[in-house]
């Protein structure tokens, strides 16, 4: 236990050897003092527990020396027991109290009096002390743990303040995402839409097309006659370019992919672009040195730069400039690692503003005021980026033009046939000659009707079945035919199903497949088929015919896949 220090404060040397005698039992540190101004200093000097003084001393008194200390804040509470000489009247020992006397002793002093009376304030000082320090440090405890709790109330607040900038940020993303599927959802159903009608229309198209040119064959020579059918030709032909669109923002064009060199294409086309956009627009070329050759239908290409160039055209108003930049560049991120080449039309017109830029890529989506603009070109353009393995950007903003990108994969090295290699005009092939026995399938009448008139018209002769079932039992029946030229999408047994079952069963036997769009499964074993796209002329019929008879020559200028 700490010692604690006791003053003594008396005049008289000897009566501070007494007290000092009577209060060693107590074991606590005895100070003396024999002046009041000497306990002043020994109480500046120490911390002292405990004052015994002696009223009656000759420079201050006691009560004087009591009113001292109590000014000390250090002081104020710190017994002080007062030893009086001589019998203390009841106001004096009132004055004693006033003046901040806890306790007196008289003379004679009883030592175990004096020894109880300095115990007891010494005990008191004791745990007055052991408190104060409990006290403090109950309070440092308090103070900390507020800090504490202040600092994890703000990590929490931090952590709420995050977690709410998380979820609106998700809820965002997902809002985002829903729109994009929604989206998604919509043009897909749109081209599916689309795809069925326009397969139909194609259909419709394909047997008045035969129709009508066999019939101008027919019709004895007059002028007014051959007009009226060269213009109901003309509109059947611009209805087939329109399916054509309608497929190909659908995605179910028959795409001929090739291996494209884009200046050798664009020197095909570079004159009719410049007539389609006009004299007043300044067309500038900005193409990559080395540039890879790509994998596409040229024809589609052609194309879809025209519909960009006349895009740029009507924002522009005739007046203006287009760049046509075209570098094997970083793909963007929907598509999938690769090798591509980035085909970018930028024109300075106008631009779009948000809700037009979002919608430009839309089917039937269109600025252009009624029976100016379809609203197709755009969805072609994309149709064919997409079903070509590549993407299209569109970049734009009011006042600061339009750029459109186009991606597509750069060709492999394999077989994949030259620009130059398209299918060449029916006059090249040598004319197949003798007469054919053709079995059609077609499960439309008005369709197969049209291929017969044409077939009967070429000097062969025509069978026709509605399925492929009824195909089947003819073969089955050992009738002769040379050639079978069958409809893809017909109900029960598909062109594609029946094809392999005949590549199987009469190997020999060569197939034309025709079909309207590109629907057909990617099966390795339907490459050797022939195929036509639908509507078709009698000199692509004729022509495929004779690929179908001289296999060595089609490998070359076919337009199989
Ligand atoms: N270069 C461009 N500058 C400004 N707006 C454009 C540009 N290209 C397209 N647009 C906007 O996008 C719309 C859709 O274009 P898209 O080519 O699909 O159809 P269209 O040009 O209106 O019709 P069509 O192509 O059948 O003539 C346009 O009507 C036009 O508002
Ligand atoms: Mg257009």
């Amino acid at each position: 236990m700490e010692r604690l220090n006791i003053l003594l404060v008396d005049d008289q040397p000897a009566k501070l050897l007494s007290y000092e005698v009577i209060l060693k039992d107590l074991g606590e540190n005895l100070i003396k003092a024999q002046s009041a101004r000497e306990a002043l200093e020994q109480l500046l000097r120490n911390e002292i527990a405990v004052i015994l003084a002696d009223v009656c001393m000759p420079e201050q008194d006691g009560f004087e020396l009591v009113s001292m200390i109590r000014e000390h804040p250090r002081y104020q509470n710190t017994a002080i027991i007062f030893v009086s000489a001589v019998m203390m009247t009841e106001p004096d020992r009132l004055r004693g109290y006033a003046a901040g006397a806890v306790d007196y002793v008289s003379v004679p002093i009883v030592p175990d009096v004096l020894r109880a009376k300095v115990r007891v304030f010494a005990d008191l000082y004791r745990k007055t002390k052991e408190l104060e320090r409990l006290n403090s440090e109950l309070e440092l405890r308090v103070s900390q743990r507020t800090a504490e709790l202040e600092a994890s109330s703000e990590q929490l607040r931090r952590l709420n303040e995050e977690l709410e900038h998380r979820i609106e940020q998700r809820t965002r993303e997902r809002e985002e995402a829903l729109a994009q599927l929604f989206e998604a959802q919509k043009i897909d159903t749109i081209g599916q839409l689309t795809g069925g009608v326009a397969h139909d229309f194609n259909n419709l198209l394909m047997a008045i097309l035969g129709s009508l040119s066999l019939l101008k064959k027919r019709l004895p020579e007059d002028d007014r006659s051959e007009r009226l059918l060269g213009n109901a030709i003309q509109a059947a032909e611009r209805g087939s370019a329109l399916t054509q669109r309608l497929l190909a923002f659908a995605r179910r064009q028959e795409l001929k992919p090739t291996t494209v060199d884009f200046e050798q294409l664009f020197a095909n086309i570079e004159d009719l672009l410049v007539k389609a956009v006009g004299q007043g627009i300044d067309i500038k070329l900005d193409v990559a040195p080395d540039l890879p050759s790509m994998l596409v239908d040229a024809n589609q290409l052609e194309l879809a730069l025209l519909n960009l160039f006349v895009n740029a055209r009507d924002a522009m108003d005739g007046a203006g400039s287009i760049i046509l930049q075209v570098d094997a560049a970083d793909h963007p991120g929907s598509l999938s690692d690769g090798r591509y080449v980035c085909i970018r039309v930028t024109d300075n017109g106008p631009g779009m503003d948000g809700p037009t830029l979002a919608r430009a890529t839309e089917p039937f989506f269109t600025t252009k005021g009624p029976g100016k603009g379809t609203g197709l070109g755009l969805s072609m353009v994309q149709g064919l980026a997409a079903q070509s393995g590549g993407a299209l950007e569109l970049a734009s903003r009011p006042g600061a033009g339009t750029s459109v990108s186009v991606w597509l994969p750069v060709a492999g090295t394999s077989s994949d046939l030259v620009a130059g290699g398209r299918v060449d005009d029916a006059s090249d092939v040598p004319t197949v000659t003798g007469e054919l026995t053709v079995l059609v399938v077609d499960d439309d009448p008005l369709v197969s009707m049209g291929t017969v008139a044409m077939l009967e018209d070429l000097g062969h002769i025509a069978v026709e079945v509605t399925s492929a079932s009824q195909a089947l039992q003819l073969l089955g029946e050992e009738k002769r035919f040379d050639i079978v030229i069958t409809d893809h999408s017909m109900p029960g047994m598909t062109g594609a199903e029946l094809s392999r079952i005949i590549l199987d069963s009469y190997s020999s036997l060569p197939i034309i497949l025709a079909s309207g769009y590109a629907e057909l499964p990617d099966d390795q074993g339907l490459n050797e088929l022939i195929r036509l796209t639908k509507p078709f002329s009698q000199d692509q019929l004729k022509e495929a015919l004779q690929q179908a008879k001289t296999p060595q020559v089609s490998t070359v200028q076919s337009n199989r896949h």
